[in-house]
């Protein structure tokens, strides 16, 4: 297999299928999807988030499930942080990648991190300053690459403007969030051809939420372009509780699917993703009253 059909797969369930539960998914359980996950072989799991609990109580255990996963060789557990204190506990915790978070839109810089997109960019530089310190790479996302839900559509000069100051921080990787999931091709192809000056597609990851069921159509647009690398969650898991209206992540059974039927390789075990997404579910269901 040419190093042209690989694709790189990061598993968001555990992180942004959780988060947005309506419940608080015990920490036992959240292992044992990790655990499940971790059999599927993906080269990545995004494990959790440590945020502020009083944001983000579903994923308030992040230190608990950190300490409790069975960690496979050949797969990085990352987690997100969204400030020094994160990072500190991150590093505690041996995360070996992290992620942070910044938004090509104010109003969901606000809403999400309570900041401007520059407040937000000041507290990453201690961050990145820890990673390198720790020898652990640090992946940046941009939200709301194509819609925001409080400012509407978003141009691309603005990721591209967010992207760079990522870069210029020293970031290693840039992960794009279709945050709401609304995009049709056509954005994404806009997308990238507005980020050209500073990215080529192949240096991106792509973080696709499904809402209106484009998701697998604009991640063949992403393939077209020469992205490699995706984001997905197990059964579809996922959102961000502060962009109202937005479903789960472009489910990770169904694009390497289409991946594989495509001729692409990911070295994921359709099998293990499903046994994975069966325990998420079952611990997901309501109790029968
Ligand atoms: P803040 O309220 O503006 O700032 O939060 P603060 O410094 O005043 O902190 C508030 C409280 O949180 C304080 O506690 C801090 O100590 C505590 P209190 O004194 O009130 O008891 N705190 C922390 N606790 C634990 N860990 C920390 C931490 N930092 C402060 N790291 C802050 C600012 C950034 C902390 C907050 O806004 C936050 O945690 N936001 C996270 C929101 C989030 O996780 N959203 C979802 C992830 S992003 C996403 O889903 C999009 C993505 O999937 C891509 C896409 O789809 O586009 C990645
Ligand atoms: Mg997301």
């Amino acid at each position: 297999m040419t190093a042209e059909r690989r694709v790189r797969i990061t598993e968001a369930g555990p992180r942004d299928g959780l988060q947005n539960e309506r419940s608080v998914v015990p920490a036992a359980a959240k292992v044992a999807f990790v655990d499940l996950l971790s059999d599927a072989g993906f080269p990545e799991i995004e494990v959790s988030s440590f945020v502020s609990p009083r944001w983000v109580p579903q994923l308030g255990d992040a230190s608990e499930v950190f300490a409790a996963i069975r960690r496979r060789p050949g797969t990085v557990y990352s987690a997100l942080v969204p400030n020094e204190r994160g990072m500190e506990a991150a590093l505690a915790a041996r995360a070996q990648k992290v992620s942070v978070f910044a938004a090509a839109s104010e109003g969901f810089s606000k809403a999400n991190t309570g900041g401007s997109i520059e407040d937000v960019l000041a507290r990453f530089a201690p961050v990145v300053r820890a990673a390198r310190a720790a020898s652990i790479p640090v992946r940046g996302y941009v939200s709301c690459v194509v819609r925001c839900p409080y400012d509407g559509p978003v141009p691309p000069e603005r990721v591209r403007e967010v992207a760079d100051r990522l870069l210029a921080l020293g970031i290693d990787e840039i992960d794009l969030g279709e945050t709401l999931g609304v995009a049709e091709p056509a954005d994404i192809e806009r997308l990238y051809d507005g980020l050209a000056r500073s990215l080529a597609p192949a240096r991106t990851t792509l973080h696709l939420h499904d809402t209106n069921g484009r998701a697998l159509d604009n991640a063949r647009a992403a393939l077209a372009l020469g992205v490699r690398s995706f984001d997905s969650s197990a059964g579809g898991l996922g959102g961000c509780p502060y962009a109202p209206g937005a479903r789960g992540n472009v489910d990770t059974a169904a694009l390497v699917r289409m991946l594989h039927d495509s001729g692409y390789d990911t070295g994921v075990d359709l099998d293990a993703v499903s046994r994975a997404t069966s325990v998420i579910r079952q611990a997901l269901r309501p109790a029968a009253s």
